[in-house]
């Protein structure tokens, strides 16, 4: 893991300036001087991971149905926003390889294919980053998901996800050696906070949206933020050259 974390995380590819998890938002990240990117990664109905948020098509693209039924030749072919199309991991990873910057790859899998989309993601990763300069930080709400990436692919930092700080995080961040912790900014907590403090482990909330958040955030000590407000934060990315 690399240390300090950048403090600012595009969420979700690019955030909200440029279609959700989609090549173009990554794209934007860089060029506004972020350099660490989240996205979130679930598989096809052949089993492709591909980078997308909602276990459904219907907000983010043109299309219909759930993605873990959609064949690839269906998926690729839809549009998800702009004319972009759904990106494969695969070619998310070498888009952050090239511009180097930090991957937070969310294991995001359909309700019942947490196994498979685990063994996919976690395999492909560790290929994929192979010999990279910059490793990916893994993460995933689903204990089960970061726990196999942890066995398939013990080389990459893994974070664990949770949407309210449970009172045993510490028993279930030690089960899968997670790093990171990674939670909802609106239910933090200064008790799970302090914890944290005490062990080292580095804290990462999201969706932070005001700067004024931010600040409150940082100034607690979270080490670092996911924004979907890529234009608020670009001016205090330190690569940014306005
Ligand atoms: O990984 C942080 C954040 O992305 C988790 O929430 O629903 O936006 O994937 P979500
Ligand atoms: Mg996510």
């Amino acid at each position: 893991m690399q240390l300090p974390l950048p403090r600012w995380f595009a969420h979700r590819g690019g955030g909200s300036l440029a279609p959700e998890n989609t090549l173009a938002g990554i794209r934007l990240a860089a060029r506004l001087g972020y350099r660490a990117v989240e996205f979130d990664v679930m598989l096809s109905a052949e089993g492709t991971p591909v980078v997308i948020h909602d276990e459904t098509l219907e907000r983010t693209t043109n299309g219909v149905g759930r993605v873990c039924d959609t064949p690839d030749i269906v998926l690729f072919a839809l549009d998800a926003g702009g004319g972009e199309r759904i990106p494969r991991f695969a070619e998310a990873a070498a888009l952050c390889r090239e511009y180097g910057l930090l991957a937070n790859v969310e294991i995001k899998p359909a309700a019942g294919y947490e196994r498979q989309t685990a063994e996919v993601v976690a395999r492909q990763t560790s290929a994929l980053w192979h010999g990279a300069a910059v490793m990916p930080l893994i993460s995933s709400f689903s204990l089960e998901a970061v726990a196999i990436a942890r066995n398939l692919a013990p080389e990459i930092p893994r974070g664990l996800l949770f949407e309210r700080v449970p009172a045993d995080w510490q028993q279930e961040m030690q089960r899968v050696q997670a790093l990171t912790l990674h939670c909802n900014a609106r239910h933090l907590e200064d008790g799970a906070l302090a914890e944290a403090h005490a062990k080292g482990i580095p804290v990462l909330c999201y969706t932070v949206n005001t700067p004024e958040q931010a600040q409150d955030l940082f100034g607690r000590g979270v080490s670092a933020v996911f924004t979907d407000r890529l234009d608020l934060f670009a001016a205090e990315t330190s690569a940014y050259k306005g």
